[in-house]
């Protein structure tokens, strides 16, 4: 069936206010069934994510999950009946079982970093295409071992590093890779300031060796940004980074938090372009920057979660020219009916979710990207002052 041109949205169908409408009658209020079928294995915050965007997103459904975490598994439960009312979610009794259902296309795995290569590793057993959460894994060993799985694996296997199909990061990529409004980009700015990481099962994003670390667990996202900006590869990294404010005094089973809580990286690419990062995570805040210099322009773009009632706009971008050519100021967003921009759902790019993708490598910028995932505002979650899918 081909995509109808009419502004609808699969929540429009989920919402219970049309539930009077005779099926016949639903146009615009009905959506085309599921092409596709998936299992998440880890149903945290992020599985949860990675469900909820999926059932809002419309052409896939989420078939089943695995998750030895009971609490997990209930709020599963929880969000399906709430987003795909009236259907049933299988729960697996074993990783195995939820890797060679025979009903699914594609797994989505969501566990904690350090469980990444052993969950992979069965997961590749079933042949389907595959979704691994960013980070990669904690080692440089897991993750040559992964590279080498990808490389010979048929199906497709990517990394989830959406941050580049943030609406704010395509108007960039758009405007310095695409446009060239900046010229040659010479350096890369990024500054994260936010609250610190969040509590999980098992606490395992406190210590280095379940994470990777502070600046791979969370701040990897902003090196693939790094990389798309600059379009080389980098040869020198200095950085220098503390525990100054965050679990000091955190003890899990008798051992102490190393994770650091702010850094500074400089990276010197290739090509000569610079990039600096900036991280702090006791701000009270989720705010990240972007600004791209370039030998004929400058632009700057933001991402703010409110958590004040300051009504300000959640983003911005401008870009900032000679007397060559324009110069302007935006903000790059999806429609209000959406979620909030911070999440996942509007990450989601135009095109296949599988069919198209590289593997173990994201896809290319896009110009655009559809703004999917968007909710009515009864069926839709508060925009949220609450973190969604941080980490
Ligand atoms: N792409 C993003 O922006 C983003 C955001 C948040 C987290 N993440 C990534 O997602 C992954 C999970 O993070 P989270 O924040 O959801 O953590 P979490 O602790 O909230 O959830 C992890 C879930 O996995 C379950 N689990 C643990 N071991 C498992 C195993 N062997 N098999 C199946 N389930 C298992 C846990 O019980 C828990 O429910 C991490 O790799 C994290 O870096 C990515």
């Amino acid at each position: 069936m081909s995509k109808r041109k009419e502004f609808n949205s699969p929540t429009f169908a989920a919402n219970p206010r049309f539930g009077y409408l005779p099926d016949n009658d639903k146009y615009l209020f009905r959506n085309a069934p599921p092409r596709h079928a998936f299992n998440v294995i880890g149903v945290g915050v992020n599985g949860q994510e990675q469900m909820l965007v999926t059932l809002l997103e419309g052409r896939a459904t989420i078939h089943g999950v695995y998750d030895p975490n009971p609490g997990s598994i209930e709020r599963a439960r929880a969000l399906f009946a709430q987003f795909a009312p009236g259907q049933t979610l299988k729960v697996y009794a074993t990783l195995e079982e939820a890797c060679n259902e025979p009903a699914i296309d594609g797994i989505l795995i969501a566990t904690p970093t350090y469980t990444h290569i052993d969950v992979l590793r069965v997961a590749v057993k079933s042949g389907k295409h595959i979704l691994l959460e960013k980070p990669m894994a904690t080692t440089l060993a897991d993750a040559a071992e992964m590279v080498g799985i990808a490389r010979d694996y048929k199906a497709v296997l990517q990394v989830g590093l959406q941050y580049r199909y943030k609406p704010v990061y395509v108007e960039a990529a758009h405007e310095a890779l695409s446009r060239k409004s900046l010229g040659d980009i010479k350096t890369i700015t990024i500054l994260e300031h936010r609250m610190p990481f969040l509590d999980k099962v098992g606490q395992w994003n406190k210590f280095s060796k379940f994470s990777g670390g502070t600046l791979v667990e969370k701040c990897c996202h902003y090196f693939d940004l790094f990389n798309l900006f600059a379009q080389s590869r980098p040869t020198r990294v200095y950085a220098t980074g503390s525990q100054a404010v965050n679990f000091k005094d955190f003890e899990y089973n008798g051992e102490k938090s190393d994770i650091i809580d702010n850094a500074f990286v400089d990276v010197l690419y290739e090509n000569g372009v610079r990039a600096n990062f900036n991280l702090c995570m006791f701000a009270p805040m989720f705010y990240e920057e972007l600004i791209l210099c370039g030998d004929e322009g400058r632009l700057k773009a933001w991402e703010n979660e409110e958590f004040v009632a300051a009504g300000r706009p959640n983003s911005h971008l401008e870009v900032m020219c000679g007397l060559d050519r324009p110069s302007k100021v935006s903000t790059p967003c999806i429609p209000t009916t959406s979620q909030n921009p911070a999440t996942m759902a509007a990450h989601l790019p135009s095109g296949s979710p599988s069919s198209t993708r590289s593997r173990a490598s994201p896809a290319p910028p896009r110009p655009y990207p559809r703004a999917s995932g968007q909710l009515s505002s009864e069926s839709r979650p508060r925009r949220r002052s609450s973190p969604g899918s941080r980490s």
